[in-house]
């Protein structure tokens, strides 16, 4: 471990991915709800998902195909890994955390690890956590996972969630660099709000009963319009307070890096920001909202495209509420 310094940066060095074969397209899920393509298409931006299915893999499974994958990547062994942060609200199991089970998974045998459970907004939080760590020396090498299987939490009576989500993971390797890296967030939480996206069920106010299966608390639970509401301005607003503080123009930024919730939602959010949507990156369409995954995602899909130095927003905005806004500089040329 080294010495504290001020010019250690927490750097993405390396991005890994899982997402199960299984795709749920909308034409699927016509025939399971009453819905149809074109409202979801035009609502959402989504036209297919990825399903993990139930043949006992889950959370932590995809996790540890994630982080291997980052980890090779890079040429590093699990013994590397210093600090491993699982963000969820999947997790395999309430304990022990996730992150246990993909230390074990990987043979991490010198981490230490914990999950962190933000929603939507887990990957953002989930990189600053990591971050410190590698920022005061603390560790060299932190993994940060966003990783959920929406699937097991989503019930599919209800069109207004079960066209939203999919299941996926998306990792990344932290290290320090003396230039590029993260350099500035801005997080909120607002628990006011907390019934307008929320899986009752389960935890210690509502374990598990009977009734509670019975009155469907085991699912996600949304009132669309009202976080659509919010999401489209705290997104927005946290996204120009970290370019404002950091000088930053439109011009400046390469790329927005949005938790994919709703293509609207993202469209608003660059707009406000100035960017035009080539400098946006996209995957809604393809994979729906994989909740703490999606960042991590856009990452691993638009790294060919990136080069050291370039200035990278990211954002999310979930349940909670919880949202923000990082400034980060990319480390390494894409291939
Ligand atoms: O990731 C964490 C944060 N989450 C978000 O940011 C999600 C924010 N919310 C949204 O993305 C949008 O609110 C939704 C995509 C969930 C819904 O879109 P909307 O434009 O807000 O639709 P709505 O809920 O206002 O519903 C409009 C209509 C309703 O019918 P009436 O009342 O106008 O007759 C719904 O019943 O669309 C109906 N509807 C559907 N129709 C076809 C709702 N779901 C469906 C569906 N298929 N799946």
């Amino acid at each position: 471990m080294s010495s504290p310094s001020a010019l250690r940066h927490a750097a993405i060095t390396s991005v890994g991915h899982y997402l199960p074969d299984e795709r749920l397209t909308n034409s699927d899920l016509e025939a399971m709800v009453e819905t149809n393509d074109e409202w979801i298409r035009t609502r959402t931006g989504i036209r297919e998902r990825r399903i993990l299915g139930d043949d006992g893999k889950a959370t932590a499974f995809m996790a540890t195909e994630a982080a291997r994958e980052a980890l090779d990547k890079r040429g590093l062994t699990p013994d590397d890994v210093d600090v491993i942060v699982v963000a969820t609200v999947t997790p395999d199991m309430l304990f022990p955390a996730t992150a246990c089970l993909v230390q074990d998974n990987l043979g991490a045998s010198n981490a230490w690890g914990f999950d962190l459970s933000a929603a939507c907004s887990g990957f953002l939080y989930g990189l600053t956590t990591g971050a410190q760590f590698v920022e005061t020396g603390r560790a060299d090498t932190v993994l940060v996972i966003g990783t959920d299987k929406m699937s097991s939490i989503v019930d599919y009576t209800d069109r207004t969630t079960c066209i939203l989500f999919g299941d996926g993971a998306g990792a990344v390797v932290l290290e320090a660099d003396e230039d590029v890296g993260l350099q500035d967030t801005v997080h909120h939480t607002d628990g006011e709000h907390r019934d307008l996206l929320c899986m009752e069920g389960g935890g210690s106010l509502h374990p598990p009963t009977h009734e509670t299966v019975d009155n469907h608390m085991h699912y996600v639970h949304q009132d669309g319009r009202q976080v659509f509401k919010f999401a489209v301005t705290r997104m927005a607003d946290v996204c120009v307070e970290v370019m404002e503080r950091n000088d930053l123009t439109a011009d400046d930024v390469q790329y927005l890096v949005p938790h994919q919730a709703n293509q609207r939602i993202i469209d608003a959010t660059a707009k406000r920001m100035g960017l035009d949507s080539n400098k946006v990156m996209v995957n809604i369409d393809r994979y729906g909202n994989t909740t703490a995954a999606t960042i991590p995602l856009c990452l691993y899909d638009w790294e060919d495209e990136l080069t050291r130095g370039d200035n990278l927003i990211l954002t999310a905005f979930g349940g909670g509420f919880t949202w923000g806004a990082s400034y980060l500089t990319w480390a390494y040329e894409g291939q």
